[in-house]
């Protein structure tokens, strides 16, 4: 039986939630691999709307979900995640969350906020949720476990030996130093209701993948986000990409059977870094607004732009992607001639691949091709031979461009608003 990874294939937003939704009814297990509440996925299902931030979108299948432990958990987040999904009728009870996530901690997001207040050369744009901060403790092996919730002896020597560090930071940012005592109190109050979803989950994915369930990996953010593969340092803190599927969750790589990447018809970027097909006019503005293209998580407007085939070909490379699932072809409705970059052009040269550094990204100019548009509404549309003949065209000319193949097109919001070209369990 299959694993399958869904990975952003973009700057994060492409659809992931709706995509892995979909997937999810052919699917035993989800679970979600690394990032924190800084994701926001809408899913729409009749005239429900679920926004989810930390819970695999497999929740509304009522599928077993995992939040594995490269995940950084706000344990108040997840509460009042898990109470908004269960007022909408979801069973949240099969939801397991990982002994080794590390936990974001209140003074995690002042230290977001001031961080990115001080940063030179420019913010990054954070969604401000402290998951950054947390992974920094993560790496500096200062962190919190959600194991050491339930452990209270580790869990004040922790938070102690945390304070060192955190403290001398957060007077130099001008904010009140935090206290062990009081931490530990605030997360003891919290623990009772995380601890019965606490779980070894490296072996619950791992005994159910022997078992034979179809377990489905769910990216969060984007492979253009990724801390080493994307555009540092506008990145996440985190591995969005396919490889982070198997740290973040305790898989090994010979158990992952394919990735699927998903992208939006056009591009968005939300949070500042270069972005080579911006569109700073009309059409972006159109983008936007027939997009709804406002962050899930912040409300933030996003960037709008051209699709760009040198970045999906990026997260081909970078994923291994087996092909593509695009959303949001029905917001190009009406716009025409569309626009593809197939190249760029740097300093007299064109260039194929997306060069690494920043610098370098913000100087290329796309290179691009045409295609014509279409005028009909197609959110109605369910089989790919029913779209109009240049919305065919489109896709093929992106298939052409990206070198793998579309597996899936969405053309709405709701569930049922989506084409399977290919069973991506049985491809
Ligand atoms: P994620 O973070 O990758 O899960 O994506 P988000 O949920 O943050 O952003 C995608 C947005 O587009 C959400 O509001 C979805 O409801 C919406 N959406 C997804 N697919 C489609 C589509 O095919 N057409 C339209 N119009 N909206 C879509
Ligand atoms: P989903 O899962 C889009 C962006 C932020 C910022 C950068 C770093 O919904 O696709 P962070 O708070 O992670 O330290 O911010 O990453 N970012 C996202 N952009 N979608 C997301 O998640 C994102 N999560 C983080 O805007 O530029
Ligand atoms: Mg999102």
């Amino acid at each position: 039986m299959p694993t399958v990874v869904v990975v952003g294939a973009q700057w994060g937003d492409e659809g992931k939630g709706k995509v892995t939704d979909y997937l999810s009814a052919e699917a035993d297990t989800v679970v979600r691999y690394q990032g924190g509440h800084n994701t926001g996925a809408t899913v729409v299902v009749g005239d429900r709307e679920y926004r989810l931030h930390l819970v695999p979108a497999g929740i509304i299948h009522g599928k077993k979900c995992v939040v594995g432990n490269g995940v950084a958990l706000d344990p108040w987040a997840f509460v009042e995640e898990r109470t908004q999904l269960a007022a909408q009728g979801l069973n949240v009870d099969r939801i397991y969350i990982s002994d080794t996530a590390h936990v974001i901690l209140p003074f995690h997001r002042l230290m977001d906020a001031a961080e990115e207040e001080r940063r030179v050369g420019g913010k990054i744009g954070t969604t401000l949720r402290g998951v950054g901060p947390a992974y920094q403790d993560k790496a500096a092996r200062i962190g919190i476990r959600v194991g050491d919730l339930v452990r209270p002896a580790s869990l004040r020597a922790r938070l102690a030996a945390n304070l060192v560090h955190t403290n001398a930071l957060l007077t130099t940012y001008g904010i009140a130093p935090a206290e062990t005592e009081v931490l530990a109190r605030e997360l003891e109050q919290i623990a009772p209701q995380i601890a019965p979803h606490i779980s070894d989950t490296a072996t619950l994915i791992n005994d159910a993948i022997d078992a034979g369930e179809r377990v489905l990996f769910e990216g969060a953010q984007g492979t253009l986000l990724d801390i080493d593969h994307g555009t540092y340092p506008f990145v996440t803190s985190s591995h969005p990409t396919a490889g982070g599927a198997c740290i973040g969750s305790g898989v090994g790589p010979s158990r992952i059977d394919r990735v699927v990447g998903v992208s939006k018809a056009y591009s968005t970027r939300v949070g500042d870094g270069p972005f080579p097909t911006e569109l700073g006019d009309a059409t972006g503005e159109r983008l936007l607004r027939q997009g709804r293209e406002f962050g899930t998580t912040t409300g933030r407007p996003r960037r709008c732009g051209w699709l760009d085939a040198v970045a999906l070909r990026y997260a081909v490379q970078i994923n291994g992607l087996s092909g593509v699932c695009i959303t949001k072809l029905d917001t190009l409705t009406g716009i025409s001639p569309l626009r593809i970059a197939t190249a760029y052009q740097l300093d007299g040269s064109d260039l194929l691949r997306m060069p690494h550094d920043v610098e370098s990204l913000a100087r290329c100019v796309p290179i691009y091709e045409e295609i014509e548009g279409w005028d009909e509404d197609i959110s109605g549309v369910r089989s790919p031979q029913d779209l109009p003949p240049n919305a065919q065209e489109y896709l093929r000319r992106l298939q052409a461009l990206v070198g793998v193949p579309v597996l899936l097109v969405s053309v709405g919001a709701e569930r049922a608003e989506t084409m399977a070209l290919r069973s991506v369990f049985s491809m």
